[in-house]
């Protein structure tokens, strides 16, 4: 079941209110152009159409085949289980088919697998092209499409190959949403509500009063919670492009979460909803944190998962792999207070007793 809300782009319908908003992050060696409530109409004046490439999802493309009409598109099998590197092969392989060069750009129109596969490629074929994307669901609009992390998964490790490289635009229109199925609703709004616990309480609060509902039915809301996220992650992202500080807060959740993610077929919201669940109760051990249960009530109303049973050894052996480990060491997100995380270094042996505890 998919929920229509926007018959045409929310800055149309209210016109005194400006959703339509064009800003620009600097970043060490480029700069990204955001073009946020735009229109997919607006791409023809960002790239030219000739020597354009989208890179879609059937799922994206059957719903809205319309919109491609005139761009040369090539679409992939939708799902997690493509962002691998026989993906990348054939897109690869289809690049050279049609005879793209490096005046080439691409454009990855759709959810998180297609902007960190199309950002992998752009960044490898022919050592790199221009590249921009158009997010389709609420996670890659509030997250996956930000800070220029692409890549892909090897086996059960995510993300485990991959590059830092900004998109020179990132272009939302969000008729896109019409079509977004339910649980990639409920998907997505994990993502925001990890934004709320590491650095909004303001958003936190407003996220308790309202619902799903609520957003999915209120195209102003909406759009100006997809544009806060975006502002928030796109700040944290240019302060610390290459995540050697702040930037770690946006992985609280994920070490565990990505532990669980292949091994279990969840979904990437769902499994850091998990994630973000124990991290609280970790927190509550090593940083003095005492708002769990608020936390675990948020995902509960967002109908996201909070505790869950697994086998403790074998995510953990999967775990100890993550990139935030250094060494014997791991970088672990952990929360004084709802809207204040912190990186604790927590030795693998002690987070190993931990897991086995929870
Ligand atoms: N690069 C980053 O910084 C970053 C950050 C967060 C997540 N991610 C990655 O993003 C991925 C998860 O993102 P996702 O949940 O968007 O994944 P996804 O691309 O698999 O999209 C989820 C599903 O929704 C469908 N879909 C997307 N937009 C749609 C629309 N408008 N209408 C109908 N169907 C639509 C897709 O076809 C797919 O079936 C993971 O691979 C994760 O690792 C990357
Ligand atoms: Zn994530």
């Amino acid at each position: 079941m998919s929920v229509r809300i926007f018959n045409v782009q929310c800055s149309i319908i209210n016109s005194h209110f400006q959703t339509m908003k064009k800003l620009t992050y600097r970043f060490s060696n480029s700069s990204t152009d955001y073009y946020l409530a735009y229109g997919i109409s607006h791409l023809k004046k960002i790239t030219d159409q000739r020597s354009t490439i989208l890179i879609t999802d059937e799922h994206v493309y059957n719903a809205h085949a319309k919109r491609f009409k005139g761009w040369n598109t090539i679409i992939l099998k939708p799902g997690e289980e493509y962002k691998v590197q026989a993906t990348v092969d054939a897109l690869v392989d289809k690049l050279i088919e049609m005879e793209a060069d490096r005046k080439t750009t691409l454009v990855g129109v759709g959810g998180g697998v297609i902007t960190d596969i199309t950002g992998y490629v752009a960044a490898i074929y022919m050592r790199g092209l221009r590249f921009g994307f158009i997010p389709t669901s609420v996670l890659s609009l509030v997250d996956a499409s930000i800070g220029g992390k692409n890549g892909i998964d090897v086996g059960v490790y995510k993300n485990m190959v991959g590059i830092i490289r900004q998109p020179s635009f990132i272009l939302h229109d969000m008729v896109f949403l019409n079509s977004l199925p339910q649980a990639e609703w409920e998907n997505g709004f994990a993502e925001v509500i990890k934004h709320g616990c590491i650095k909004d309480a303001v958003m936190f609060a407003e996220l308790e009063k309202r619902s799903l509902v609520h957003y999915q039915g209120r195209q102003r809301s909406i759009c100006e919670l997809i544009q806060r996220n975006t502002i928030l992650k796109s700040k944290v992202a240019q302060k610390d492009e290459f995540e050697k500080g702040e930037r770690r807060l946006l992985n609280f959740g994920h070490t565990l979460g990505h532990a669980l993610e292949n091994q279990y077929e969840l979904l990437h919201g769902q499994a850091i909803a998990i994630g973000m669940t124990y991290a609280c109760h970790i927190s509550e051990q090593l940083a003095g944190f005492r708002q769990t249960e608020r936390v675990v009530n948020l995902l509960e109303k967002y109908n996201l998962p909070t505790y869950a049973s697994f086998a403790k050894q074998k995510v953990f052996d999967v775990l100890k792999m993550d990139k935030k480990r250094e060494k014997k060491e791991m970088n672990y997100v952990l929360l004084e207070k709802i809207g204040k995380a912190v990186v604790k270094t927590i030795s693998l042996k002690q987070l190993e007793k931990i897991i086995q505890e929870l």
